[in-house]
């Protein structure tokens, strides 16, 4: 593993932090669940608020699956444990991590650390080094193809050492825009409000954060919210994001390496996930076997998955953020939530998509 930043910077970083159960399992499988176990929270629902009005997804009734809030970088940091502990490395601050050779030889790579040069040969690479990793950059760009979308706005998150303003999470489409109350445990908030591209987190104060999050929500519980110093605050840009196929010779991208998601329905963590369940299986297929079918399938197998959460989270983003000031964009919006209010059908729809129950 060769990771560029520090450990105290990766364990540091605030990330989503929403689970699906297929995730949960994994870890589990895997035998990194033990904290998870004992330190998550399970919701069985969520709330949507629109305006003053407030719906509650009942996930557990409507698919029988709950959702599991455990921050991304706690698992993080269970997993980074689990290596060392089995005898693994880290390779932090591995600096100019550079593909050298991805082809029918083997795979080989060359880096930079404490100075020295260095070189890894191996049988294949995971690609698992995020948007911005050397990975994607490292194929031919005419053996992939990309498709992209990028939202006019970003998300302003905050953590807090604050009590819930619910139970639940709460996703809040108001004229003002877009806002999601979250959580880490009982006595941890995280928050986020819609922003704009162009702003930058000196323009937030907490003051400004909490005035704005309380104005867009329902009065129930803008009147409830506890508010407190934060103890990060972040702005992330929104894009819809995927490479196709999402391998190349000996390298396979996993995550964000190949596909991002606006954050909306948490799918990101849940993705990245799924593809290294596929990959995993594909690599014990091959070093028991020999066969190499499903590392040739593995790029297939999670575009199926993936564009599946694509379409969700594009979904639930344009239903509820504000995109512009065109009245008829937000009464399309409206009667969209109102049919999800009304119809069991469409509520079932959010419901199985949200909690990821989806056959591979
Ligand atoms: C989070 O807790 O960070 C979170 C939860 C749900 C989302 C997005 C982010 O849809």
């Amino acid at each position: 593993m060769l990771e560029r930043c520090t450990r105290g910077h990766v364990e540091g970083r605030v990330r989503a932090g929403l689970l699906e159960q297929g995730t949960v399992n994994l870890l589990a499988q895997a035998g990194v669940a033990e904290r998870l176990s004992r330190e998550s929270l399970t919701h069985a629902g969520f709330t949507l608020a629109v305006g003053e009005r407030v719906h509650r997804i009942d996930l557990k009734a409507l698919t029988g699956h709950g959702v599991t809030i455990y921050g991304q970088t706690e698992v993080t940091k269970d997993l980074v444990e689990a290596r060392l502990s089995n005898g693994g490395q880290v390779h932090y601050e591995a600096l100019d991590v550079a593909v050298q050779e991805l082809g029918d030889r083997g795979a080989r790579l060359t880096y930079r650390h404490d100075g020295a040069s260095h070189e890894i040969e191996c049988d294949f690479i995971a690609g698992c080094d995020g948007f911005h990793g050397v990975s994607r950059r490292s194929v031919p760009r005419q053996a992939m193809r990309t498709y992209e979308r990028l939202y006019p706005f970003g998300w302003l998150g905050m953590l807090a050492e604050v009590p819930p303003v619910s139970k639940e999470l709460i996703y809040s489409n108001h004229a003002r825009g877009f806002a999601l109350c979250s959580m880490r445990s009982a006595t941890r908030s995280r928050y986020y409000v819609q922003c704009t591209p162009q702003d930058s987190i000196e323009d937030w104060s907490d003051q400004r954060f909490w005035g704005e999050l309380r104005a867009r929500l329902p009065r129930e519980y803008a009147e409830r919210l506890v508010t407190g110093p934060s103890i990060e605050k972040g702005i992330a840009s929104i894009r819809s994001f995927v490479v196709e196929p999402m391998s190349f010779g000996r390298l396979f991208l996993v995550g964000d390496a190949a596909h991002i998601v606006p954050p909306a329905g948490a799918k990101g963590l849940n993705l990245a996930a799924a593809d290294v369940r596929l990959l995993h299986q594909a690599l014990v297929e091959f070093y028991s076997s020999g066969r190499r079918t499903l590392l040739d399938e593995y790029s297939s197998r999670a575009l199926a998955r993936v564009w599946r959460a694509m379409r969700f989270s594009w979904w639930l983003t344009q239903l509820t953020h504000k995109f512009s000031d065109e009245p008829f964009a937000h009464k399309l919006q409206l009667a969209e939530l109102e049919y999800l209010v009304q119809s069991p059908a469409a509520s079932l729809s959010l419901a199985e998509n949200y909690v990821g129950a989806w056959r591979d």
